[in-house]
């Protein structure tokens, strides 16, 4: 028997952006929280070096609009760059009032920079920010009466309804796998909003934690919503190179504190890439480290705190000390192997400044979006920011107007009656392998048209058999997975197609000038649900 539930608003996943808006609802509805793991699952918990905003009086929102834009590389909605800037210090307010505990020195909150960043502005906890704020919010949630957390339910596909009172389409709420007992529930509600994270795990090697499959994206996609943006993966220049080490960043804000990048024999190197040296923005430094291992054939680079005193080492950066401890190296000692990894997704599902979607009553905010704020390379710190400005403008949008919402319309109950259980699992576990593995092989840091279209012809063979999979057999966790990163790939790779040029996190051999026109990729479905005018 699938169960039904209903409510006023559908909250899909539980990190920082999820959470915020959840919270800030709670007061006047009934709030269904969905996460397809535990609540602490997602991006938002591994976060280490902080949340930017302006906090200090020798900053100023100018400055941080200035570097924002200038990392994006020409490609940032200034109006959205200003809009969360200027919402940066409300926002972490907010996170104190909730009780967020982060780093002091004396009375004042000790302040940290990293790449691309004029000032220190880097509000942190240690080198552990993202635990801080996501069990602090997860604290809050479980402690309200409006909100119902549903852990171990993935969400599959929206529900997309015509709307006849307003001629246009909807959504209607989602179906949910149930991991625990295989079945699928259907979830009603009058708002729903993706905040579902990203899409790194499209990649072999990510910082990402396991879950970063893009099912937003590849849900919204299917419910006929653009994507912008979707060839801007940021790669992270720093996790650490170890051979059992899984998905192990080692925070910027160690270059921020004075880390030295250095290759095998000891020397520096970034200078000879930006003026910036190793605080030069995201797509540099790690284009400049994969060039570099390239150039000498070598397995990692290495980057160095040893220099600093060891006890400010290990107050400041307790996680990355502790973590590289476990595989044998002290950091105050020695230099730390590290290579490049994929960290980020700065396209997504495209927004207004209230994560209004292009289907009528579904919203979507965090990771999962494309807001304009990026550009074409994320300034680093600015990821939280936005999950927790924009979750808050939903908020408000959807708290003035659900009023008028009516409830959808019945939807049918999921259908299993023509599909069996697999025997042939591995074919799954084969295909995640591949998808990664080319990814990361003619998708990754430097491009070519030849590569892509390559890889573009393996997804394409690749995503029959999953339809064939999907067709047959009772879904699973790792099936929908697949089936939405094999989607997000095809996204990515498209999109990487259409940019002939190098700007920011996207670079091709074959284009290597920036054009003079800087223009965001967009895709449209081809079921396309409503037009909305963006910004
Ligand atoms: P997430 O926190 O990733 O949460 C996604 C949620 O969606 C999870 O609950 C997941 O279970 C759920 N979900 C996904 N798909 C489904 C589905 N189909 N059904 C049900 N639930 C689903 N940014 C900064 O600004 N500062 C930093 O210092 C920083 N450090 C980082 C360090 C690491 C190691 C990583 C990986 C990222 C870091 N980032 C940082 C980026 C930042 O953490 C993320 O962009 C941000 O946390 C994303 O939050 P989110 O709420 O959008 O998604
Ligand atoms: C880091 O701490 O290096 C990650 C910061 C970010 O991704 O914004």
């Amino acid at each position: 028997m699938n169960a039904q539930e209903n409510y006023d608003i559908l909250v899909i996943g539980s990190g920082a952006a999820g959470l915020t808006l959840a919270l800030h609802l709670a007061a006047r509805y009934r709030v269904a929280l969905i996460s397809k793991q535990r609540l602490q699952d997602g991006s938002t918990w591994f976060a280490q070096g902080g949340i930017a905003a302006v906090l200090d009086e020798t900053d100023s929102v100018e400055s941080h609009i200035a570097d924002t834009l200038d990392a994006g590389a020409g490609l940032c909605h200034p109006s959205s760059v200003r809009f969360t800037v200027e919402a940066g210090a409300a926002a972490i307010r907010w996170l104190i009032h909730q009780g967020v505990d982060f780093t002091r020195e004396g009375s004042d909150y000790h302040l940290t920079k990293e790449g691309g960043h004029s000032y220190r502005r880097i509000i942190h906890s240690t080198d552990a920010t993202g635990r801080a704020v996501h069990s602090t919010l997860i604290d809050r949630v479980r402690s309200s009466d409006n909100i119902d957390c549903f852990e171990q339910h993935l969400a599959v596909d929206l529900i997309r309804q015509p709307d006849p009172r307003e001629g246009r389409f909807r959504c209607g709420g989602a179906y949910l796998l149930d991991r625990s007992s295989g079945e699928v529930a259907l979830f009603q509600a009058k708002t729903v909003v993706l905040a579902t994270g990203g899409a790194s795990k499209a990649y072999l090697y990510t910082s990402n934690p396991d879950g970063a499959s893009g099912d937003g994206i590849a849900m919204a996609w299917r419910a006929g919503c653009r994507v912008a943006n979707m060839e801007f993966n940021q790669f992270h220049p720093t996790c650490l190179y170890h051979p059992r080490a899984k998905a192990l960043l080692v925070t910027e804000a160690l270059r921020g504190e004075g880390a030295y990048l250095k290759l095998p024999d000891g020397s520096r190197f970034m200078d000879r890439f930006d003026r910036r040296g190793e605080l030069a923005p995201r797509d540099i430094v790690a284009r400049a480290i994969d060039h570099e291992m390239k150039r000498l054939g070598a397995d990692c680079l290495f980057l160095d705190i040893s220099h600093r005193e060891p006890d400010f080492v290990r107050e400041h950066f307790p996680t990355v000390y502790n973590n590289c401890l476990q595989y044998g190296i002290d950091i105050t000692r020695k230099p730390i192997p590290v290579v490049p990894a994929a960290h980020y997704t700065c396209g997504g599902i495209m927004v207004d400044r209230y994560g209004r979607t292009d289907l009528d009553q579904l919203y979507a905010i965090g990771e999962t979006t494309f807001t304009g704020l990026h550009g074409a390379n994320r300034l680093a710190s600015n990821s939280l920011l936005e999950c927790l400005v924009y979750a808050r403008s939903t908020a408000m949008h959807i708290d003035k107007h659900l009023g008028a919402v009516q409830s959808p319309r019945p939807a049918p109950p999921w259908d299993a009656s023509r599909v069996t259980d697999s025997d042939e699992d591995v074919v799954i576990s084969h295909n995640w392998d591949e998808l990664r593995r080319f990814m990361w092989d003619y998708v990754g840091i430097v491009r070519t048209r030849k590569r892509l279209l390559r890889a573009q012809h393996r997804v394409k063979l690749l995503q029959r058999e999953i339809r064939e999979f999907y067709a047959n057999y009772r879904i699973t966790n790792d099936l929908v997975e697949l089936r939405n990163l094999a989607l997000v790939s095809e996204l990515i790779i498209r999109s990487a197609l259409e940019r002939r040029e190098s700007r920011g996190l996207h670079y091709s051999l074959d284009y290597p000038q920036l054009r003079e026109l800087a223009m965001d990729t967009i895709l449209v479905p081809e079921n396309f649900a409503n037009q909305r005018q963006f910004i």
